[in-house]
């Protein structure tokens, strides 16, 4: 049997989403895809090429010269080149973080990315996360989990994060205030809005120990890939 199990999670940003997929790939031995780092390098190329991200066509116009790859280091964990330059790093600016929310509502850059999602889904057992994998990516996961926390945790672990790397602001109410403009961009656009897919499970992170929430979408996907 060589049936892949796909794990998709989705929920705004500092809900803990990458801890959580991150942990819960390496307990499954499945492949662990961060997709908001596959936005965050186009939003870096429109970002290096000085182009307004609120040009759409500009940046549609741009699509055809990107060479995106996602590649894994011996770390196991996720390294993304752009036009063969690993930009793993530069992805985590906060002016990308930005772009990357501006680009994304483009379907153009959509569709772009579609294929690319699903095909490593075809060829792995996964554990996705982002803001559509349940909804549009696949639809068909075995395991969808909407993951959130409350704005004020979210911001807080941000802080911390933002202090551990030396980049981006590390006062909460601009982080705040900050995260809730990305949400409800991301939630708004009329293509893909980050939503919970209908059959998907729901958790709220706030207040709980990360370690019972991996156990609790392990035990689920073993659960549903013994089907
Ligand atoms: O998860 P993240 O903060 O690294 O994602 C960066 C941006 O990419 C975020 O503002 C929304 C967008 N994104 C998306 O639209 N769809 C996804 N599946 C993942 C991310």
């Amino acid at each position: 049997m060589s049936e892949n199990i796909r794990v998709a999670i989705d929920g705004p940003s500092g809900a803990g989403k990458s801890t959580l997929a991150r942990s819960v790939a390496a307990r499954l031995n499945f492949l662990y895809v961060d997709t908001g780092a596959i936005y965050r390098t186009i939003g870096y190329a429109v970002w290096r090429k000085g182009i307004d991200p609120r040009d759409r066509s500009a940046v549609v116009a741009v699509l055809p010269d990107l060479e995106i790859c996602l590649t894994y280091g011996t770390d196991g964990l996720q390294h993304m080149e752009l036009n063969g330059m690993d930009v793993t790093a530069e992805i985590r600016l906060p002016e990308v973080s930005r772009y990357a929310s501006l680009v994304s509502a483009y379907p153009e850059v959509r569709a772009y990315l579609l294929e690319m999602q699903r095909q490593l889904a075809r060829e792995n057992s996964v554990v996705m996360d982002g803001r559509d994998i349940g909804t549009v990516v696949l639809p068909d996961a075995e395991v969808k989990v909407f993951l959130t926390a409350s704005d004020e945790e979210r911001a807080h672990r941000r802080v911390r994060q933002n202090a551990d790397r030396s980049i981006g602001s590390i006062d909460f109410d601009e982080v705040l205030a900050d995260l809730r403009r990305r949400d409800e961009h991301d939630s708004s656009r009329a293509t893909s809005p980050l939503k919970p897919a209908d059959d998907a499970v729901r958790l709220d992170s706030t207040g709980r120990y990360i370690e019972d929430v991996i156990d609790e979408i392990v035990e689920l996907a073993r659960e549903r890939a013994a089907r």
